[in-house]
């Protein structure tokens, strides 16, 4: 399986001519990777510029709609748009959006709606802070649970589970990433409960990524010592040449 780095660009950059510039930065810098599957999820706006620019890279949404029929919906983006415009994911449930009041259900409408429209779906879950009597992992095990109630396992099998404690963000607590055992301890919890979803040979192959402060020093650890399919990357994948370091060291890992 093809490691997966997500750059999640959030709310950047403010004009689209810098957004060009990153892209095909990135673009170059991909061109020649073999084991690596890159996904650049840029502002819904930006989306339409890149749609026809075929090459290696994929693309992705931050978001999608809760809403699953074209309408009345004011400000909304829905997936079958997404998925019209040429993303092939998109994120759901960071800890910026849940912080904006989504919940659980919502989010899980949202998988739910993304994967049958035939995207590939990133659930993100991670607790906002750590205890350390491990209730964290109570919080992480219900944002899993709740995210995926419900789902069909012929859905389940395009879900990707981005592991993203919210006080290792960038810029968040200041504390930076997270150490790559603890990654690895929590990565077995979440392929514990994606079992109990999906069975045993599904759940087995369904990547499980690590995000949180990745920069291009810390990326190898987590592929190796945490065993993470890949890495979703906010702050680094807004320097092209940083970027072109992580994504070039997963390739080489
Ligand atoms: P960061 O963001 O890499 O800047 O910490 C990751 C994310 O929030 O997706």
């Amino acid at each position: 399986m093809k490691k997966l780095i997500v750059a999640n660009w959030k709310m950047n950059p403010s004009e689209l001519k810098e957004a060009k510039r990153l892209f095909n930065k990135t673009k170059q810098a991909a061109a020649r990777l073999t084991k690596t599957e890159v996904v650049i999820c840029p502002p819904f706006i930006y989306l339409s510029e890149f749609g026809s620019r075929a090459s290696k890279l994929k693309l992705g949404a931050q978001d999608v709609s809760f809403f699953d029929f074209d309408g009345a919906h004011t400000g909304e983006i829905s997936a079958k748009m997404l998925k019209n415009i040429g993303a092939k994911y998109a994120i759901i449930g960071h800890s910026e959006r849940r912080k904006l009041g989504e919940t659980n259900e919502i989010i899980n409408k949202k998988i739910g709606i993304a994967l049958s429209s035939g995207l590939k779906a990133i659930l993100c879950v991670g607790e906002e802070s750590r205890d350390n009597d491990g209730r964290f992992l109570g919080f992480i095990r219900e944002e899993l649970s709740a995210g995926l109630r419900c789902l069909s396992r012929h859905l389940i099998k395009n879900l990707i589970v981005a592991y993203e404690p919210a006080w290792a963000i960038s810029g968040r607590s200041g504390a930076g990433a997270d150490n790559p055992d603890d990654v690895f301890k929590i990565t077995v919890l979440i392929r514990k409960i994606l079992m109990d979803f999906a069975g045993n040979d599904l759940s087995r192959n369904l990547p499980i990524i690590y995000g949180g402060s990745v920069n291009s020093e810390n990326i190898a650890g987590f592929l190796k010592k945490s065993q993470v399919s890949g890495l979703l990357v906010g702050g680094k994948s807004l320097d092209s040449e940083e970027f072109g370091k992580i994504i070039k060291i997963a390739d080489q890992s």
